[in-house]
Parts: C-alpha cells; sequence; structure tokens
C-alpha cells in the first residue's frame, strides 16, 4: 500500500488486513505509516516510501518480499491536490503533483509488475524458490479519480495527473495481455470527491467545487468498491457509477463539458457553504 499513513489508503489497509493479507503499510510520513501500521496490527510492517523515488519504492517491494510472503496485491494510493489554475501554480507545484499522482503509479505498477513476473510459475527466480517461493501473478490496484476521466475546472493539474494515471494503467492492462501475461490484472478506481484529509481543508477554496458537486463519498464507499475489485479484477471501475456516466459524457462531447461544469461548480460550492454551515452549528 501507497501513501497509507492516513485517508482511504489507511482504510484499504485496514479492509486488506482484515481479509487476511499481510500488509505493508508505506507512506512519505514516516510517523503516519508507523502508527496505521500498529493500529491496523494483524502482523502489518511499514516503511517511509516516497513514491516519486523509483529505488525507494523498489526497496520497499524487496523489503516486503524478504519478509518471505509473495506480492499478491499492490495498492497504488498516495496522492496529493493542489488547485487553482495552472498558471496560478507554481512549478514546484505542477511538478509535486505529476510526480506523486503519475510517476509513483508508474513506479509503483513497475515495481509490482517485476516482482509478480520475476517470482510467477516458470521464471527463473519462481523455479529458484525465490522469496515467498513459487507464485502466479498477481493484482495491481491503481487509486485514480474521476479526475482521471472528465476535465476539472480548479483542479487541472491534478486532473492531468490523474488522466496520465489512468492513460498508462490502461495501456499497460493491455502491454501484459499482448507479453503473454494474463496472470497480473491491473484494476483503475475512479471515486468521485471523498471526505479525507486530503479536502477536509478545502471547505473554503472554490477552485476546489468540483470535488464537492457529487454525492460526496465516505471513504468507506471506496474502500467496498476495492473489495469488489479484489474478489474479481476490472480494468475501470468509477464510483459512484452514474457519476462515471456522466464524467465519460463530458469527455466524449467537449462542449457539453464545457457549458456543463461551471453549473457543476455551483453546486459543489453550495455543498461546500453546506458542509461549513453544519460544522459551525456543531461548534457552538
Ligand atoms: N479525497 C478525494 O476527494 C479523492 C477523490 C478521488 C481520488 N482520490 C485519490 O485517493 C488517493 C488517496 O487520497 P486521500 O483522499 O486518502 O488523501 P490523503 O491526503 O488523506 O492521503 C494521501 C496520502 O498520500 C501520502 N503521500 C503524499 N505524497 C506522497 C509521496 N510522495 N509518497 C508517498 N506517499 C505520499 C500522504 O502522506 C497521505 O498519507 C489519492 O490518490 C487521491 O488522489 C482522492
Amino acid at each position: 500500500m501507497t501513501g497509507a499513513g492516513r485517508g482511504l489508503g489507511k482504510d484499504i489497509a485496514r479492509m486488506l488486513a482484515g481479509r487476511g493479507y499481510r500488509v505493508m503499510v508505506t507512506d512519505i510520513d514516516a510517523d503516519s505509516a508507523a502508527a496505521a501500521a500498529a493500529e491496523i496490527g494483524g502482523g502489518a510492517t511499514w516503511a517511509a516510501v516516497d513514491v516519486r523515488d523509483h529505488s525507494q519504492v523498489e526497496a520497499a517491494r524487496d523489503a516486503l518480499l524478504a519478509q518471505g510472503g509473495r506480492l499478491e496485491v499492490w495498492v497504488n494510493n498516495a496522492g496529493v491536490l493542489l488547485t487553482g489554475p495552472a498558471w496560478e501554480q507554481t512549478e514546484d507545484q505542477r511538478r509535486l503533483l505529476m510526480e506523486v499522482n503519475a510517476l509513483g503509479t508508474i513506479n509503483g505498477t513497475i515495481a509490482a509488475i517485476d516482482a509478480m513476473r520475476d517470482h510467477g510459475p516458470g521464471s527463473s527466480a519462481g523455479s529458484e524458490g525465490g522469496p515467498g517461493g513459487a507464485s502466479s501473478g498477481g493484482h495491481i490496484i491503481t487509486i485514480a479519480s474521476l479526475a482521471g476521466i472528465s476535465a476539472v475546472p480548479g483542479e487541472a493539474v491534478y486532473a492531468a495527473s490523474k488522466h496520465a494515471v489512468m492513460g498508462f494503467s490502461t495501456s499497460t492492462a493491455i502491454d501484459l495481455r499482448l507479453a503473454g501475461v494474463d496472470d497480473i490484472a491491473i484494476s483503475c478506481i475512479c471515486p468521485d470527491g471523498i471526505w479525507t484529509p486530503m479536502i477536509h481543508d478545502k471547505l473554503t477554496d472554490p477552485q476546489a467545487a468540483l470535488s464537492f458537486s457529487g454525492s460526496l463519498l465516505q471513504p468507506g464507499d471506496v474502500v467496498r468498491a476495492v473489495g469488489r475489485v479484489l474478489d474479481s479484477p476490472r480494468l475501470v471501475t468509477a464510483v459512484p457509477s452514474w457519476r462515471g456516466a456522466l464524467a465519460r459524457l463530458g469527455a466524449t462531447f467537449p462542449r457539453l463539458a464545457v457549458a456543463g461544469l461551471p453549473l457543476m461548480a455551483a453546486q459543489g460550492r453550495r455543498t461546500q457553504r453546506r458542509i461549513l454551515a453544519t460544522q459551525e452549528s456543531a461548534r457552538r
């Protein structure tokens, strides 16, 4: 699990542990990774991993294999969200978004494929009984976003990074088939806005309105979707599916998106104000 020190990642890690997986919780924030692993229990381990750095990602994967298991599931979850028109962001901010969300997913997916192929049946490492002994393929689950399907005004570079995630993941899934690798599945989850720390501080940010424009999800909604693809891998799953259909409609008919997205942003701002008001009245 990447980026699992808090938010959605921690909840997915807990679900995986509950299903009997021995989970490695990784995060750029070592303290939160350690605390999450302790909280989850079930033999969960942790490592500080910055997904932007391929060597750190590989080192964590190798540490996991050295523990004697095999890599059955890899979850690319680490992500960052910075809002605002691209031209108002600094180069460092744009780079951070692209590197964590897009490059991080590429790094994780490649590290996972290497392990899942190297230790598969018939491979030299597998026949030598490499770390964890023989195994057969695996499953890579990537937390993308509806922002990977449609335009998201106010979150343009985030949307660019998530479109990169989708382009990379769907293409790689097909490359695996073309290479005759049928035992490694890739599943992308594309959620609507989720009430996690990523957007807890964005109630007063009009640029984040699109994140609040649908049925704001709870982490559990997405964890359940991950549970479903665990049972039955699926290349692309939008959560909820009706918002996925709307996002695909906008992507197919861009003029419709240009007309409709400002209305959705207005709806999102109303939701932001409503949640703020609820929080304030609860404080009083
Ligand atoms: N919250 C939403 O509205 C929403 C909607 C759709 C998709 N998503 C996606 O869900 C995933 C989880 O996000 P979340 O909502 O739980 O956010 P979050 O901010 O609560 O958690 C993200 C985690 O990623 C970690 N992280 C950040 N940079 C990292 C790096 N370089 N290397 C490793 N870890 C790093 C953070 O420390 C944090 O623990 C992300 O990919 C996000 O883009 C979130």
